[in-house]
């Protein structure tokens, strides 16, 4: 009894007096896709910076060096946790799309959606956020000034960096893509070639560019010169950007999706991501089994059943919150999470075909970056960004160095046709102007009463599959390491398919799943997370970055 007691008031004590506010962790982290990016953080922690001039100096950075992915001509979302008022906010970064724009303009005249229109050229791009969420970052929250996080990206752009090895292979994979639009070419393959890896690679228009936001804050990406030649060259090649979209464009403050699982609290991305709902979602239909007692075999059973379901709902109900009524209380709801679970059977895959409709599609993996924070005050970032597939559009107005996005292509172009990452959807999230593209991005914090950690990966839809392995792991004791390692597989509910990676299941897992009526199919490794994590009672302080792609990770 008195060891009950004891350990009772344990559990009581323990989140009182160890808590992430209670103290600092001494040190700064700083996980992302490129080594460049990772030094540029902490360079700018160095100078006194906070994570959040961290944040906005690897962002920028990673724009010049790793811009195939993520870069000022897209967006996306840096959640944000500030230490010295024990708060999170999420800044809503998102791209949204130009007043011009219509629900059915990637159809043709028959209603057939024409392959490749929201993927490829200006037509595909929609309104930039990025430079907004570094600038409202930088302003709001940093202690150096937008020049000063934003020098280490200048000088990579000005002085050039020599061409990495996944540099190299995208650039050879999207050779088509780019050869279409002579200034993108022009950088990508000086001379008509894709340049080798150590070719040092160097970007002088968007030096030229980056200086202006530098010097002008936001108004030099969004008003004047810049902008007119963005719309004029977006105009001249088949877009319908103006200059009001991007002078009206303006970042969205947003409250953090909190959840809980089995005492674990989870900080994550609400709409316009998919992310928060999906994998809070998945995380209340798990809590009502106790996975630790479950086989291995079972316990994949259940998460694979969650992603299902969860991923349904994302097809059904989830849009952009200035658009659709979005019945995210009810889908949060634990009551609601319990009636689904009535519907998962022990010893049987549910066909999604058995669950109310919504078509079909094949997902490929792409590009994207994440970026973790933690600075010695206990400032966190995890942010999430993207131009969408490599290259985003493969366009770049001329003279600005800027590639711009194929964020249109995360709208439903017909309501039950997929997208390029094989998600589909509805009106919820159909097209309309200035209006955001629903995200499956997932930038997240969890908290327990032991420590915290701060994680996000790249994938498209597979993104929140791949933070629901890496937030289980972290439950069951993980660290920064091996949450960017395990290895992943994925459900998104249609295709009724389960992706996995090789290493995820064993042989008799394969043969188990088989048998329950799963139709499986091994992928190529994918994802490219980042991680923190930090134990309070220890004191120890991880950072990793994903071991399938060249991202580094310092602690100091
Ligand atoms: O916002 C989204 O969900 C997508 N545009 C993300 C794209 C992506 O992750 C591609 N990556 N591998």
């Amino acid at each position: 009894m008195k060891t009950r007691l004891g350990v009772l008031l344990g559990l009581l004590i323990l989140p009182l007096t160890l808590s992430a506010a209670s103290f600092k962790p001494g040190h700064d982290a700083v996980a992302s896709a490129q080594p460049f990016a990772t030094k540029a953080g902490m360079q700018v922690l160095a100078k006194g910076g906070n994570a959040f001039d961290a944040a906005v100096a690897v962002s920028a950075a990673l724009a010049v060096v790793e811009p195939y992915s993520s870069g000022i001509g897209g967006g996306g979302f840096w959640l944000l946790h500030v230490a010295k008022d024990n708060r999170n906010t999420f800044i809503d970064g998102r791209e949204y799309a130009p007043a011009a724009a219509t629900a059915t303009m990637y159809q043709d005249k028959n209603g057939d959606v024409i392959k490749g229109a929201s993927l490829n050229g200006p037509l595909s791009a929609a309104i930039p956020g990025e430079v907004a969420a570094l600038a409202y970052i930088n302003k709001h929250y940093g202690r150096l000034s937008l020049a000063q996080d934003l020098a280490p990206a200048i000088k990579l752009a000005h002085d050039g960096f020599p061409l990495d090895r996944m540099f190299h292979e995208m650039i050879a994979n999207r050779v088509d893509k780019l050869k279409q639009w002579p200034a993108a070419a022009a950088v990508f393959m000086p001379g008509g070639q894709v340049p080798p890896t150590g070719y040092i690679l160097k970007q002088p228009d968007l030096a030229r560019t980056l200086k202006l936001i530098a010097n002008e804050g936001d108004a030099g990406f969004y008003r004047g010169r810049l902008a007119r030649e963005m719309v004029d060259a977006v105009r001249a090649n088949g877009g319908i950007w103006s200059l009001e979209d991007l002078r009206d464009y303006k970042v969205v403050l947003r409250q953090p999706l909190v959840g809980e699982y089995h005492g674990m609290k989870i900080i994550s991305a609400p709409p316009s991501s998919s992310g928060g709902v999906v994998l809070l979602e998945a995380l209340n239909i798990l809590s009502g089994y106790d996975l630790s007692h479950d086989s291995n075999l079972m316990q994949k059973h259940f998460i694979i059943e969650a992603m299902r379901y969860a991923y349904r709902d994302r097809a059904e109900y989830l849009g952009d919150p200035a658009f659709v009524k979005m019945p995210i209380k009810r889908l949060l709801s634990p009551y609601y999470a319990a009636g689904l679970r009535v519907s998962i059977l022990p010893d049987k895959a549910t066909p999604s075909s058995d669950l109310a409709p919504v078509a079909a599609g094949a997902p490929e993996s792409h590009h994207t970056t994440h970026i973790s924070i933690l600075d010695k005050d206990g400032n966190r970032v995890a942010a999430t960004f993207t131009v969408n597939f490599r290259f985003g559009s493969g366009f770049m107005p001329p003279h600005t160095g800027v590639i711009l996005n194929d964020e249109m292509d995360d709208f439903v172009s017909k309501p039950g046709v997929p997208n390029g990452f094989g998600l589909v959807g509805n009106s919820a999230n159909a097209i309309a102007p200035h209006k955001r593209p629903l995200s499956s991005m997932t930038p997240t914090f969890l908290e327990t009463p032991h420590g915290l950690a701060i994680l996000g990966t790249p994938g498209g839809g597979r993104i929140i599959s791949m933070v629901l392995l890496g937030t289980l792991d972290y439950f069951n004791g993980g660290d920064a390491t091996s949450i960017v390692s395990i290895p992943r597989y994925h459900m998104q509910y249609l295709p009724d398919v389960v992706f996995y990676e090789p290493g995820a299941f064993t042989p008799d897992e394969v043969t188990g799943l088989g048998n329950m009526g799963y139709t499986l199919q091994r992928v190529t490794p994918y994802g490219n997370m980042q991680a923190i994590t930090w134990d309070y009672k220890t004191g120890k302080l991880m950072a990793a970055a994903d071991p399938r792609d060249i991202g580094t990770a310092e602690v100091r």
